[in-house]
């Protein structure tokens, strides 16, 4: 009798449960409150859970009709729950709001790189090509790498506080005072002091000047230098090359001309001039773009390289005013104001 009583118990339990579960189904409403149900009745403390547990308590012969009966229980409520569930979902997506297709879409701006930086992997790519290497020096340059190793001495007026941005750090007990470099140029004594001939590389960077920000000036700039140095290199080396980058860059019929100037790390020294089609067709002839000439032999012994064994070309263009000609950009400002109707046109 007493197991009977407990069996009966049991059966109960489970019986009333699924009624139970039935009730609260058929007055849920919406899908918090059936997964509250769900926990409560199947889930891993519910009650038709918990019932299942105590079947191993019951004597041997009890326990496959009990287990079948709670197997049962538990299926049908898994499918009604399935199926309430099917019918909440429909309903709620039925009730939300509606779309409306006629809405635009949202908007995703797609960014592109800076009219510099595409400046800098054109022509970084047309240097490889000439089997050109890629360099890079510190931004905060010492003055011995930024001036006296390029032959540019101490009462030059490059070195005068007015010129140059000289940084508050204790000085370089050997290399001097520090300075945000004023040219792409020490990277070419950093690449001699580091190996030896030969050597054909490009320095991309900023440099800095203390200029006041008006249309062609600004203290912050970008140059592309380049270094050349083997045995027997000529300016006939260098103009070629020259000439060459400035077609690929900009125009096939791109003419380069070189006037004799000066710059102390190299003799002889030239501005290079250039025509292309597009400001032949403006009535404008020549543009000055860059300096240029064959190493100085004290910048070859400031690096500790032998005497007389080696020559070599350096040129340095800037940046910002290779993109201006390129594309007629009128304010060297327009570069650093982040104004997207500008960024956007290239
Ligand atoms: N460093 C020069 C400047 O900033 C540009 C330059 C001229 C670089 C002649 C060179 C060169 O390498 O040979 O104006």
């Amino acid at each position: 009798m007493v197991k009977m009583a407990r069996m009966t118990e049991l059966e109960q339990r489970l019986q009333s449960a699924r009624a139970e579960a039935e009730a609260a189904l058929a007055a849920c409403a919406d899908l918090p409150a059936l997964d509250q149900i769900k926990a409560k009745y199947l889930g891993r403390s519910g009650s038709v859970s918990a019932a299942l547990e105590q079947l191993g308590k019951l004597p041997k012969e009890e326990k496959p009709r009990i287990g079948k009966l709670a197997n049962e229980i538990k299926n049908i409520l898994t499918a009604a729950i399935t199926a309430k569930r099917e019918e909440l979902e429909a309903k709620t997506v039925a009730s939300g709001p509606a779309i409306d297709i006629t809405l635009p879409g949202r908007h995703h701006p797609i960014g592109h790189l800076h009219p510099l930086t595409q400046v800098f992997e054109r022509a970084v790519t047309i240097f490889r090509r000439m089997g050109f290497a890629v360099e890079d020096g510190p931004e905060i340059e010492d003055e011995w790498h930024c001036f006296d190793a390029l032959n540019t001495p101490a009462d030059h007026p490059a070195r005068d506080i007015q010129d140059t941005l000289y940084v508050d750090l204790p000085s370089h007990e050997k290399y001097g005072r520090y300075v945000l470099r004023t040219h792409t140029s020490p990277v070419q004594i950093r690449t001699m002091m580091k190996q030896k001939p030969p050597i054909r590389i490009v320095a991309p960077g900023r440099v800095f000047r203390r200029d006041n920000p008006d249309a062609t000036h600004s203290p912050t700039f970008h140059q592309i230098e380049g270094l050349y140095v083997d045995k027997n290199v000529t300016v006939a080396d260098l103009k070629g090359t020259v000439e060459f980058f400035f077609q690929q860059l900009l125009d096939p019929d791109t003419k380069v001309r070189f006037r004799p100037h000066f710059f102390p790390y190299t003799e002889p020294s030239f501005e290079i001039d250039l025509s292309t089609p597009h400001f032949r067709a403006r009535g404008k002839e020549w543009i000055e773009i860059a300096g240029c000439g064959m190493v100085d032999p004290n910048v070859f012994k400031s690096v500790g390289y032998p005497d007389d064994e080696y020559t070599g070309w350096a040129f340095g263009f800037g940046i910002e005013r290779l993109a201006m000609v390129m594309w007629s950009i009128n304010d060297i400002r327009l570069f650093t104001e982040n104004d997207v109707r500008f960024l956007e046109q290239f």
